[in-house]
């Protein structure tokens, strides 16, 4: 016998087609398949009348209570994006014991502990694969396959806008505000591109999936967020010259009670597994202490993948309606009190200057490096010209703070820093 699962999707745009469109095509398998009787019977769309959808018309409706309070809805699909009235509408679900499916990272991150507190006072089902690298599994294998393991590190590729920006920035040598531009015109990048750029959407992601790998609530106030504005094609090349590839990283790191949360441009080696993935792609790299390290590489946005993650969702949810999958962690606003959040990470750094080309200056360089204890790995110096010089070099590990405390130091005098970008790997 089949079980008939009814749902109700806010928004009908992009994704929201996409998961019709799957679900059309696929109907009959998944029945055969699986048993599950997956119909969409009510969406809501902002005007009947303007609506640009393949979604059947009779089926549309203009209130959100229509879905969030129908006694005959199974599964609430939240495609709206932003934060609100998304939150509201998921936690208004939920409080009417509808398992919701979503995408939304923003609305997840800044308002999960309401709805985890919704979903567990009502047992309804929050599932959010799609919500971090698209249809990357990599929400269920932290919290199912991982579940044994003590997860010490994640570090992803997570927005594919910027790792579409930056891969042609290395591959073609050019300027940040042409790819930029570019990508609009071709509709890869949104035309206010700050979610993207600026790194807020790696944050929200970020903030997710750490919650997850370190079984603890990471709340999207903690990351540090720097975004790519400021990259340029001279930078990217002074990087490849020394052997390393320039990403946008979200990366979260735990050792005992202190965890580090940041988003940032990051030189990679050209050798790590996360400096091979280009273009669009989405891909999250993993360190833990018995599975050692891992990559799951994917497709992290694009109806079609986002549809397949999120129809995952929903099958699994019909699946397993009588004990849906609930974080592992106290789910509140703040982080536990008992860890701290590391601002002073050690890594390596990446520094661009230009600089008087003079005896002694490299020697200062140096100089002033050493006193805040940070030691060179390498460096390169262009040949001069107009008695000046650019040099480029990699420092061994060392504190963050020191590294400002480094370049402050050259204000004002012969050595003039121009770019400083972390390194890991
Ligand atoms: N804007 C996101 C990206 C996709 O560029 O990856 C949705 O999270």
């Amino acid at each position: 016998m089949s079980k008939l699962i009814r749902l109700g999707f806010l928004g009908c745009g992009n994704i929201g087609g996409g998961v019709w469109h799957l679900l059309d095509a696929m109907h009959d398998e998944i029945l055969r398949r699986d048993g599950i009787d997956v119909r969409v019977t009510k969406a809501l769309v902002l005007s009947i009348p303007e609506a640009r959808t393949d979604v059947p018309r009779g089926i549309l409706t203009e209130r959100a209570d229509d879905i969030l309070t129908d006694p005959e809805i199974d599964i609430v699909c939240e495609f709206m994006g932003g934060e609100q009235p998304a939150a509201r509408f998921m936690q208004r679900a939920l409080e009417h014991g509808k398992t919701v499916v979503t995408a939304n990272k923003m609305a997840l991150a800044l308002n999960w502990d309401k709805l985890d507190a919704a979903a567990r006072a009502s047992g309804a089902g929050l599932y959010y694969e799609a919500s971090v690298g698209g249809v990357i599994p990599v929400i269920r294998s932290l919290t199912v396959s991982l579940e044994a393991d003590r997860v010490t590190q994640v570090m992803g590729i997570v927005n594919g806008t910027t790792n579409y920006i930056l891969t042609r920035m290395t591959q073609e040598g050019s300027d940040y505000a042409d790819v930029l531009a570019d990508a609009q015109r071709l509709g890869l990048a949104e035309p206010n591109p700050a979610a993207d750029v600026e790194g807020f959407d790696a944050a929200y992601k970020l903030s997710i999936l750490t919650s997850i790998a370190f079984h603890t609530r990471v709340p999207y106030e903690k990351i540090y967020r720097e975004g790519i504005t400021g990259v340029t094609a001279a930078d990217i090349a002074g990087g490849r010259e020394m052997g390393y590839t320039l990403k946008l990283l979200a990366i979260g790191k735990r050792t005992g009670d202190e965890i580090e949360v940041r988003v940032h441009p990051t030189f990679l080696p050209d050798s790590h597994p996360l400096a091979r993935v280009d273009g669009s792609l989405n891909a999250i790299f993993i360190q833990g202490d018995y599975c050692k390290d891992m990559m799951l590489q994917g497709r992290g946005a694009g109806d079609q993948p986002t549809a397949s993650a999120i129809c995952g969702d929903i099958l699994y949810a019909a699946m397993n309606a009588d004990r849906p999958t609930r974080p592992s962690f106290a789910n509140t606003a703040e982080a536990d009190p008992a860890l701290t959040f590391c601002d002073d990470w050690r890594c390596r750094f990446f520094i661009r200057a230009e600089v008087e080309d003079r005896p002694g200056v490299l020697a200062s360089v140096a100089a002033t490096f050493a006193g805040e204890g940070i030691s060179i790995d390498s460096v390169r110096q262009s040949s001069a010209r107009d008695g000046r010089a650019w040099i480029t070099l990699i420092t061994h590990e060392a504190q963050e703070k020191a590294v400002r405390r480094a370049v402050a130091a050259f204000e004002g005098g012969p050595v003039r820093v121009e770019s400083v970008i972390r390194a890991e790997g």
